[in-house]
C-alpha cells in the first residue's frame, strides 16, 4: 500500500507495511483530548525513550517513540532508511510523523536526537506542547552509546575510539536547539520525580 502523509505540507510517498497502531492511537488521543503533548528531546542515548515511556505510564498519557513510528510506517529500521533512502528522506519522514502528532493531546513523544534541529520541528513542538531537554555530558553519552553505535547511522561517522570528541562537537552544534526547551533536566542519574513534577506544572 502507498500512502501520502497529508498532515505535512510536504507530501511524501513511501511503501507502507504497517500503520494500524499509529492510526488507532491517534484516533483515541483525539477523542480523549485534554492535556498538552509532552516532547522529550536530547542527544542520542540520553534516555528519551525509557523516560518517555515511564512518564506516559505515570501521567496516563499515550507514548509514541518517533523512531519506532517511522520504522513501523516504512517497514524498515533506521539504518536501512538511512542507507537505502538517505538522511534527507529520513528527516522528511521524521518531520511528517511529528506533524501528524502535533495536534494530539495526552501524548508523550520521545523524539530522535536530531528531531528539533530540522525543518520547523522545534517551533511545531513549542507551539503546541511542553518540551523537555534531557541534558547529558559528552563523556557520559559516549559511555552509553559505545555499545549501541551500530544502531545509530549518525555515529558511524565517528572515528573508532573518538566517540566522545565526535559527540562533544556534534552536541555543541545541536545545543542551540535543545536549550530552547521549556524544561531542562540532568540526564546523569536522572531524578524521575523532578522530571515528573516539573512536567506536571506545565500541563
Ligand atoms: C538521530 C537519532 C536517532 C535516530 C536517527 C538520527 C540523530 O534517535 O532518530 O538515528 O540525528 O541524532 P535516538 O536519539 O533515539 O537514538
Amino acid at each position: 500500500m502507498e500512502v501520502f502523509l497529508k498532515s505535512s505540507k510536504i507530501p511524501i510517498k513511501f511503501k507502507i507495511k504497517r500503520m494500524p497502531r499509529l492510526l488507532v492511537m491517534l484516533y483515541l488521543c483525539k477523542k480523549h483530548s485534554m492535556g498538552k503533548p509532552v516532547f522529550l528531546i536530547g542527544y542520542m542515548g540520553s534516555g528519551k525513550s525509557t523516560n518517555g515511556r515511564k512518564l506516559a505510564r505515570i501521567i496516563g498519557y499515550f507514548h509514541f517513540d518517533l523512531d519506532e513510528e517511522i520504522e513501523k510506517l516504512v517497514g524498515k529500521n533506521i539504518n536501512q532508511i538511512f542507507s537505502e533512502e538517505g538522511e534527507d528522506a529520513f528527516r522528511l519522514l521524521e518531520h511528517s510523523v511529528l506533524v501528524s502528532l502535533t495536534n494530539r493531546k495526552n501524548i508523550v513523544v520521545s523524539t530522535g536526537g536530531g528531531t528539533p534541529c530540522y525543518y520547523n520541528n522545534l517551533q511545531l513542538m513549542k507551539d503546541v506542547g511542553v518540551i523537555v531537554y534531557i541534558k547529558m555530558k559528552p563523556e557520559s553519552l559516549a559511555k552509553r552509546l559505545q555499545s549501541s553505535k551500530v544502531k545509530r547511522p549518525i555515529l558511524v561517522r565517528a572515528q573508532a575510539g573518538d566517540l566522545s570528541a565526535f559527540i562533544a562537537k556534534h552536541l555543541a552544534q545541536r545545543e542551540d536547539f535543545y536549550k530552547q526547551a521549556h524544561l531542562t533536566i540532568k540526564g546523569e542519574n536522572l531524578d524521575f520525580d523532578i522530571l515528573l513534577n516539573s512536567v506536571k506544572e506545565y500541563l
